[in-house]
């Protein structure tokens, strides 16, 4: 099967991009690296720099290489920037994903398996999050994936695009290759991480005040490889399987506390922390059920423990201190 990875040279994207190539899939990249960095994708991999409102550049790509299905991982993906800049949010994740959407239907490209996020359900009514909890984003990050999600079920009703979105939780760890580095670090595991490696003074924990066990979020933490697993099979699956919504984590959830505890016992270092206000749009707690997703597309999560999440992010972050250097 040939399939086009936009955003394949971030974070979440290069670990896809090379589980797929190691499953046989043929891969082509589509990055605008604004984000992404273009050492993270192999060499020997076509590599196309474009942005996908390209509706042009993205339908000529389309033919060239005979592409069966997208993976549509670009976009933004901050909680804590879409409070401020919620229009990147609007435009990146929204109005460019019609585009996209645009040049697959006039191209004839039929299936598509989107990046979602846990950040749509908003603050959870029950815990772990079935795939049947109301959505109720609290964040226009969430709001924006929610509406693309919409937009797949017109372009089935429509068009029969078959999708499969997959409602990340918090994506973390890392491959022998390829691990988290972005332009601007916000998310808790590199920061944790960066400050064991003394790059930072301390950590910020945003907010010990919330009805938590010790008071600071709780999230869900899956491995990235064990995330790229559930694109493959979602590929594999999905001519079968039909639209679906599924949840990706790996149903257990860490405080931030817990993980920063996990931190200094893998890294053997202090990581000093300093209790700061919460974070505007932060959940409390987002905690996956994934057992639809495990049954559906067959799979078991090959790094459950927290410990093991952070041991390969720290395996390559002392590896790669300054991280990739583009
Ligand atoms: N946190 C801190 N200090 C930091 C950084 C983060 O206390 O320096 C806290 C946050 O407040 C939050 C938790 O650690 O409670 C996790 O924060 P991250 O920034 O690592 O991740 P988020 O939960 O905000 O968001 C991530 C992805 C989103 C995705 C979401 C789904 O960035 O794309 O998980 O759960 F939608």
């Amino acid at each position: 099967m040939n399939v086009l990875v936009t955003g394949g040279a971030g974070y979440v994207g290069s670990v896809v991009v090379e589980i797929l190539v190691r499953e046989q899939f043929n891969v082509v990249v589509v990055d605008s690296l604004v984000e992404g960095h273009r050492a993270a994708v192999s060499g020997d991999i076509p590599f196309i720099k474009a942005d996908i409102a390209d509706r042009d550049v993205m339908k000529k790509t389309f033919a060239e290489h005979n592409i069966d299905a997208v993976i549509h991982m670009a976009g933004e993906t901050l909680v804590s920037k879409s409070m401020t800049d919620p229009q990147d949010y609007f435009i990146n994740n929204v109005s460019k994903g019609i585009e996209l959407l645009e040049a697959m239907r006039e191209s004839g490209v039929k299936r598509i398996i989107f990046s979602s996020t846990a950040a749509l359900f908003g603050n959870p009514e029950f815990t772990p999050i079935t795939e049947d909890h109301p959505t109720n984003p609290i964040n226009a990050y969430g709001r924006s994936k929610l509406m693309f999600e919409q937009m797949l079920e017109w372009y089935h009703k429509a068009h029969s695009l078959n999708y499969v979105c997959l409602r990340y939780f918090n994506a973390a760890g890392a491959t022998a290759e390829h691990g988290e580095h972005h332009p601007v670090e916000t998310h808790l595991i590199p920061i944790v991480l960066q400050t064991a490696l003394g790059q930072r003074e301390h950590v910020d924990i945003f907010g010990t005040d919330y009805d938590t066990g010790d008071g600071t979020c709780i999230r869900d933490y899956i491995h990235v490889e064990d995330l790229a697993m559930a694109h493959v099979e979602a590929l594999r699956r999905m001519d079968d399987m039909g639209p679906r919504k599924l949840n990706l984590g790996n149903g257990e959830g860490y405080s931030v506390k817990e993980v920063i505890e996990a931190a200094r016992e893998i890294t053997g270092r202090p990581i000093p922390v300093r209790e700061a206000d919460r974070r505007p749009g932060d959940p409390a707690v987002l905690v996956a059920s994934s057992e639809r997703t495990h049954r559906l597309l067959g799979l078991k999560p090959g790094y459950p423990e927290i410990r093991q999440i952070v041991e390969a992010a720290w395996k390559w972050h002392s590896r790669n201190p300054e991280g990739y250097k583009d």
